[in-house]
């Protein structure tokens, strides 16, 4: 790959403190097993808003997967339907949400609320015509992050003939995504009366932020720090999700995602409240390597890993992970 690419896939904001707390924050956490649970074969299904998926591990919405791969977005939704699982569209994909659709399901749409309220509209509409199944509005992302190696790189526009397909407008016009510090609370009851799908908020990391949003209505949280790209500085989100979690008090499912690399960072997360995870960089750097097969393959294998630690952890279902089964190392 072009390592100005790689820069961006791998890449966080600032000092990228963010970034590397996801994966250590994972380092400093382990697990208390139990012992003659009798769990036999495990059963990874869950249910997500009516939808039955294989495993609890779902696809992050990241951008540009066209600089990965030449099959690009709809190769991932290949992958992740292989694996029979979700796949979250990023508003930034560089092939349109119908292609991606026709590759793959089910299909999640990530979206950034835009200050044009009507193209906002639009971009729901079209995405829900497309067969997408939930709405992700990232809520983390008021301002772009400064991604240091991007700035270093002079990575500001994407390579000529590629651009983000689904911010195409009614004349064929390919609008800039921006980003809007005006958005507040309402915007969410706005996005309500524009869509039936159910709407989850992905950059949550405080709790009252957590009872805010299911006061507002809000059908599902992602506990999230975009990955370490846009506040650096942020806790890392497994040590966020016990007071989001504690704080929806399964009211909505509860998502997490940043650094998972392992399944058993799957477990930890599933025993410190998640409902399911979701996978960003393990998922780009599959889908460089080899496309939609080897997008399969990793999720499987960290399926396959999470199945396995469950049987040494005495667990038969995601439901039979509680947070006593995680320890802080001393
Ligand atoms: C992202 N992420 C992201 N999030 C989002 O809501 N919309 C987007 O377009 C993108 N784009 C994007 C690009 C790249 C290259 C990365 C690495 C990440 C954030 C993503 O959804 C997720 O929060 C993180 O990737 C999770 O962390 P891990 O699994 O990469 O450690």
């Amino acid at each position: 790959m072009n390592p100005v690419h790689a820069d961006f896939f791998a890449g966080g904001a600032g000092a990228e403190r963010t970034l590397r707390g996801n994966l250590a924050a994972f380092d400093r956490l382990r697990i208390v097993p139990r012992v003659l649970r009798a769990t036999g074969d495990r059963d990874l299904r869950t249910t997500l808003f009516g939808a039955g998926l294989a495993t609890p591990i779902l696809v992050a919405p990241t951008a540009f997967h066209l600089l990965a791969h030449p099959g690009g977005e709809a190769a991932t939704a290949q992958g992740a339907a292989a694996a029979g699982t979700v796949m979250v569209v990023s508003m930034a994909a560089t092939q349109p949400v119908e292609v991606i659709a026709r590759a793959g399901g089910p299909l999640w749409f990530q979206l950034y609320p835009q200050p044009d309220p009507g193209f906002t509209a639009s971009v729901v509409k079209r995405a829900e015509a497309a067969g997408c199944r939930a709405l992700v509005v990232t809520v983390d992302s008021p301002v772009f992050g400064r991604r240091e190696r991007d700035l270093r790189n002079g990575f500001t526009e994407l390579p000529a003939g590629l651009v983000c397909e689904n911010m195409r407008d009614d004349t064929g016009r390919v609008r800039d995504i921006a980003m809007d510090a005006t958005a507040g609370w309402d915007r969410i009851g706005w996005l309500r009366t524009v869509t039936g799908l159910p709407i989850l908020l992905k950059g949550v990391l405080h709790p009252a932020d957590a009872r805010l949003a299911v006061e507002h209505g809000v059908d599902g949280l992602i506990v999230s720090n975009h990955g370490g790209r846009q506040l650096d500085g942020a806790i890392a989100t497994i040590d966020a999700l016990p007071a989001v979690a504690e704080a929806v008090a399964k009211r909505i499912p509860v998502l997490v995602d940043g650094g998972i690399r392992r399944g058993t960072d799957v477990l930890i997360a599933l025993a410190r409240g998640a409902d399911a995870v979701l996978v960003g960089r393990p998922v780009l750097d599959a889908l460089a390597a080899g496309g939609a097969t080897a997008v399969r393959d990793r999720l499987r294998e960290l399926t396959a890993e999470l199945d396995h630690a469950m049987a040494l952890a005495g667990a038969r279902r995601p439901d039979d992970l509680t947070p006593d089964l995680v320890a802080v190392a001393g």
